[in-house]
C-alpha cells in the first residue's frame, strides 16, 4: 500500500511539472469567452427540442444528412428532428412495450422505470428504412422504420408487420454499455446480451451471413468490458479485407500489480469472418485486441495514465482508410481526477496488430512477448485476395492458425498516441468531460482540429490545441465555453455536421443544436477578430466574418487571421485598428463617497485578457499604473476601493493585454464626494449645492433601469425614493434650472437641450452606472 501511494505522488509530481512549467504564456484554464444559455439564445445560435410528452430518456442519436433529419431514440419513442432547426417540424413514433411485456418484466424483478422500451439502436438501413432496436421491457426487439426522402419528409412510421428478436443486437438493460455499427445489412454489436447482464460479447447478426459471436465466458477476450464505440475502417480496396474496430475498456488481465486495473482497448475482427471449421465454430476467429495508451510522459520514465475511455470520435479524412481517432479519457485513480484527449493514427493501430502477440505460458505465468513461430495465415488476418487469396473463408484456415488465434487475442505492443502525449489535459477539476466531436478546419495559417467537448453540466467547450514542435508542448486554447443547456445536465450524446456547421447535443431530456461559430460576436475591430484565434473567423477589412479558404468564396483582399499566435498588432497593422479600438472605449462617470467603498467596474469580454489599471490624477497629464494594496484591490469585476480617499479622484483607464495587444476597454472618471457634502445636498437649497451632478434626463431612460440619481442616493444610504424624486424634480429638474446648470460638456456629452434632443432621437441616454452591488 505504502509503495502504491509513493508512486502516485511521484506521478502527480511529474504531471504537474510537465504541464506547469510547460510554459503557457496565456491563461489557458479559462475559456476566452463564456456564453450563457441566454446569450446563445439571443444570438439565435441555438435551438432546443423538448419532448412534448415531458420525458425523453435519450439513449441514441443518428445524424442523417441525406434525409436531413436527426433521429433520436428514447423511452417508448423515436423522434425525427429537423436538422435546420431541431425545435421545429419534428415527427414522432410512439413505440412502447405492451402491458403484458411490462408485467412480465416487473414479475422478473425489474423496477417499473426500467420496464419500458428504451430505443438504443438506430441505423441507416437502406434508402427507405432505418433499423431500430429497443430494450422492450427486458426483452429486446428490432423493427424497421420507414423514412421519407427529402421531398416527402412527412414519412416516418414503424413497419408493424415485421418485428425481429433483438437479442444480441440490443441490450436488455437500458443503462448497460453498448455499441453497434451496421455494414451492409450486417449488424456488428458489442454488448451484455443476456437478461442478467453477465454475458459480454461481440456479435454479428441480422444479415445473410452466419451469426457469429465471441466465445462465452472467455476472460481472455473480454473481462467486464465497457463498450464505447465501433466502426468499420477499411484496410485497402479489397472489401474482403474490411475490419470492424471496437473501442472499450476492460479489466486488464496482463496487468501484474493490480487485479482491478482498467485498460482501454481497441479490438478488431474481420467483417467477413465465418468462424472456424472444427474449433471456434460460429465464433470469431479473427478477434484481436491491443491496449490504447493515453499518458503524459513524466519524470524518471513514470507516466501518468488516463485509462478510462469515456468517448471516441472518428474524424473522417479524404482517405477513408485513415480516419483520425480522438479518444476522451478519464483517470481510474480515486486519488487524482483528470481528463485527457489523445489522438491516434490508423498506422499506429495497424502496427500494433501487425506486431508481436502477447503470450501466456500457463496459469502461473504472466503475459509476455511471444517470440515463437506464428502460423499462416497470420491470426487476425482476413480471408481476402490481399492476403494471398489462398483461403476463401476463415473456415478453411488450418486448425493450427485458429487454435493460435484463440489463445493469443492480445497484442504485445500498445498503441501510442500522436506526439506520444495527449493533445489536451484537464486536471483542474473545473469540468467533467463526457463527449467529444471534432471538426477539421482550414485556416489561413494551416489546418486546425476544433474540438467540441461536452461536459456533465450542460456545457460545451470549443477548443483548439496547437503543437509546438520546438518545445514539444501543446498549447490549448478554449475559444468558447457554451452553456448549451440552461440546467447543468450531463451531455450524453453529440453528433456533428461539418456540412451544416452545426453540433447536435443530447441530454437526458432535451436535444440542442448549436452553430460552430458566431464571428461577429468577437467585436467590431480587426484586433478583436485576431485575438479571438478562432479558425472559423477572419477579419475581412470590414468585419469579423466566416473565413473560407481561398477560392471557395467571393475573393476579398483582406483576410486577417492568426490562429497560432493571435498576433493582432502584426495582423491588423494598417487596418487602423488603433483608432477603432480607441473609439470603442466606453466612458463613464462614477461617484464615490469619501471613506466609503467603491467599485470601478470593468470586465473584459475575453477571460484570457490581463487587466491593468492606469490612473490620471486631477491636474496631471501623466498616466500611471494603479498601485494596489489592502485598500485598493484588483478583482475580476474591477477595481475596488475599500475606503475611498479624496486623492483617489481622477480618470481611470481599464486596459487589457492579450497576446501583447493592448486595448483600453473603459475610461472611468471617479468623483469623490466629501462626506459632509452628501448631507448638505439634502438639506440645503439647490443654489448652494455644488453642481457636480447633472440633471437626469427624464425621457428615454431605458425601462427597468433606475435613474442614476436614485441609484446614487440609494448608494449613500438614502432610502426614501419618494422624497428623492421630489427633491430632484424641485432642485435639478425644472427646465429653468436645467438651463441654469452649467455643466462641463467634456464630462457630459449631451448637456445642452439641443444636444439632448438630438441624442434622444438617436439613442438612449447613457446612465452613469454605479456598480456597488457586487
Ligand atoms: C434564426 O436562425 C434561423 C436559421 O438557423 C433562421 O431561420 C431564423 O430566421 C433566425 N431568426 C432570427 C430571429 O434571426
Ligand atoms: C429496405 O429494407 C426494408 C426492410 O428489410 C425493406 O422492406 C425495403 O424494401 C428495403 N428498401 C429498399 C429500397 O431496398
Ligand atoms: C439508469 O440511469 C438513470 C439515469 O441515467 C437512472 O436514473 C437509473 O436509476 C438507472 N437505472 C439503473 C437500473 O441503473
Ligand atoms: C471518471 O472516472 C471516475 C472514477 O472512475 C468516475 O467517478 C467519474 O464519473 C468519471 N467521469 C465521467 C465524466 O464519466
Ligand atoms: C457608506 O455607505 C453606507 C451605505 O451603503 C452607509 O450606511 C455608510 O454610512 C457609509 N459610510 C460612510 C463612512 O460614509
Amino acid at each position: 500500500m505504502a509503495s502504491a501511494g509513493h508512486i502516485i505522488i511521484l506521478v502527480l509530481g511529474g504531471l504537474l511539472l510537465e504541464f506547469g512549467i510547460g510554459g503557457h504564456a496565456t491563461d489557458t484554464t479559462h475559456p476566452r469567452l463564456r456564453l450563457s444559455h441566454k446569450e446563445l439564445w439571443d444570438l439565435n445560435r441555438t435551438s432546443i427540442f423538448h419532448s412534448p410528452f415531458g420525458f425523453l430518456d435519450l439513449r441514441v442519436m443518428l445524424l442523417d444528412e441525406y434525409q436531413e433529419r436527426l433521429f433520436v431514440g428514447g423511452r417508448d419513442l423515436v423522434y425525427s428532428l429537423n436538422l435546420d432547426r431541431v425545435s421545429e417540424g419534428y415527427r414522432e413514433i410512439h413505440w412502447p412495450s405492451t402491458v403484458l411485456q411490462k408485467e412480465e418484466c416487473m414479475m422478473k424483478g425489474k423496477d417499473e422505470s426500467e420496464c419500458a422500451n428504451f430505443v438504443r439502436v438506430l441505423h441507416h438501413y437502406n434508402r427507405t428504412h432505418l433499423l431500430a432496436c429497443g430494450t422492450g421491457a427486458f426483452d429486446p426487439l428490432c423493427a424497421f422504420i420507414r423514412v421519407g426522402h427529402q421531398l416527402e419528409d412527412h414519412l416516418f412510421q414503424l413497419e408493424l408487420h415485421r418485428f425481429e428478436r433483438g437479442r444480441g443486437r440490443c441490450p436488455f438493460d437500458p443503462n448497460s454499455s453498448f455499441t453497434s455499427t451496421l455494414i451492409g445489412s450486417e449488424l456488428f454489436s458489442a454488448l451484455y446480451s443476456d437478461y442478467w447482464g453477465r454475458d459480454a460479447a461481440v456479435f454479428r447478426s441480422l444479415g445473410r451471413m452466419t451469426h457469429i459471436r465471441t466465445e462465452h465466458d472467455d476472460e481472455r477476450l473480454l473481462k467486464e468490458p465497457k463498450f464505447v464505440g465501433s466502426y468499420m475502417i477499411p484496410d485497402n480496396e479489397d472489401r474482403d479485407d474490411n475490419k470492424v474496430y471496437f473501442f472499450f475498456t476492460e479489466k486488464a488481465l496482463e496487468s501484474e500489480n493490480n487485479a482491478h486495473t482498467i485498460y482501454t482497448r481497441v479490438g478488431r475482427v474481420c467483417a467477413n469472418d465465418m468462424g472456424g471449421q472444427r474449433i471456434l465454430v460460429n465464433k470469431w476467429s479473427t478477434f484481436l485486441k491491443a491496449r490504447l495508451v493515453c499518458s503524459v510522459p513524466g519524470m524518471n520514465g513514470i507516466d501518468t495514465h488516463f485509462d478510462e475511455l469515456e468517448d471516441i470520435f472518428l474524424l473522417q479524412t479524404r482517405d477513408n482508410k485513415n480516419p483520425v481517432i480522438f479518444g476522451l479519457f478519464n483517470t481510474t485513480s480515486n486519488i487524482f481526477r483528470g481528463y485527457a484527449i489523445c489522438v491516434y493514427h490508423m498506422s499506429s493501430i495497424r502496427a500494433a496488430f501487425n506486431g508481436p502477440y502477447a503470450h501466456k505460458e500457463g496459469p502461473e505465468y504472466h503475459w509476455s512477448l511471444y517470440e515463437g513461430k506464428v502460423p499462416y495465415p497470420r491470426p487476425g488476418s482476413c480471408a481476402s485476395k490481399v492476403n494471398g487469396g489462398k483461403y476463401g473463408t476463415t473456415k478453411d484456415y488450418p486448425d493450427e492458425a485458429i487454435r493460435f488465434a484463440r489463445s493469443h487475442p492480445l497484442m504485445h505492443q500498445p498503441v501510442k498516441p500522436v506526439h506520444k502525449r495527449p493533445i489536451l489535459v484537464k486536471t483542474d477539476g473545473k469540468y467533467n468531460l463526457k463527449q467529444i466531436a471534432v471538426d477539421r478546419v482550414e485556416a489561413e495559417d494551416g489546418q486546425y482540429d476544433v474540438l467540441f467537448i461536452g461536459t456533465d453540466n450542460g456545457i460545451v467547450l470549443k477548443v483548439i490545441t496547437i503543437y509546438n514542435q520546438e518545445t514539444e508542448s501543446m498549447e490549448e486554447v478554449i475559444l468558447e465555453e457554451l452553456q448549451v443547456f440552461k440546467l447543468p445536465v450531463p451531455i450524453i450524446s453529440m453528433e456533428i455536421s461539418s456540412k451544416r456547421q452545426q453540433l447536435y447535443i443530447g441530454s437526458e431530456s432535451a436535444v440542442a443544436q448549436i452553430r460552430f461559430h458566431q464571428c461577429d460576436m468577437y467585436g467590431t475591430a480587426c484586433a478583436d477578430c485576431c485575438l479571438a484565434r478562432d479558425p472559423y473567423c477572419a477579419w475581412d477589412g470590414i468585419s469579423c466574418s466566416r473565413y473560407y479558404p481561398t477560392g471557395t468564396h467571393a475573393k476579398r483582399r483582406f483576410r486577417r487571421q492568426d490562429v497560432r499566435h493571435g498576433n493582432a498588432a502584426q495582423q491588423c497593422f494598417g487596418q487602423q485598428f488603433v483608432g477603432e479600438v480607441l473609439d470603442k472605449t466606453e466612458e463613464r462617470l462614477a461617484y464615490g463617497i469619501e471613506y466609503n467603498s467603491t467599485l470601478l467596474e470593468c470586465t473584459p469580454r475575453s477571460l484570457q485578457a490581463k487587466v491593468i489599471w492606469f490612473v490620471q490624477k486631477a491636474r496631471e497629464t501623466r498616466k500611471e499604473e494603479v498601485k494596489t494594496d489592502d485598500r485598493v484591490v484588483k478583482m475580476d469585476l474591477g477595481l475596488l476601493f475599500l475606503r475611498l480617499h479624496k486623492m483617489d479622484a481622477g480618470t481611470y483607464f481599464c486596459q487589457t493585454v492579450e497576446h501583447s495587444f493592448v486595448h483600453t476597454v473603459r475610461k472611468i472618471t471617479l468623483e469623490v464626494v466629501e462626506e459632509e457634502r452628501v448631507e448638505e445636498m439634502f438639506n440645503k437649497d439647490y443654489e448652494e449645492v455644488p453642481h457636480k451632478m447633472p440633471c437626469p434626463v427624464q425621457s428615454n431612460i431605458p425601462q427597468g433601469s433606475k435613474p442614476w440619481y436614485k441609484e446614487f442616493l440609494q448608494l449613500i444610504g438614502y432610502s426614501n425614493f419618494q422624497r428623492v424624486e421630489e427633491y430632484c424634480e424641485k432642485v435639478w429638474c425644472t427646465d429653468k434650472k436645467r438651463k441654469k446648470l452649467k455643466m462641463s460638456p467634456s464630462k457630459w456629452k449631451y448637456s445642452t437641450p439641443q444636444e439632448r434632443k438630438h441624442r434622444a432621437k438617436s439613442d438612449h441616454y447613457r446612465l452613469p452606472r454605479h456598480a456597488l452591488d457586487f
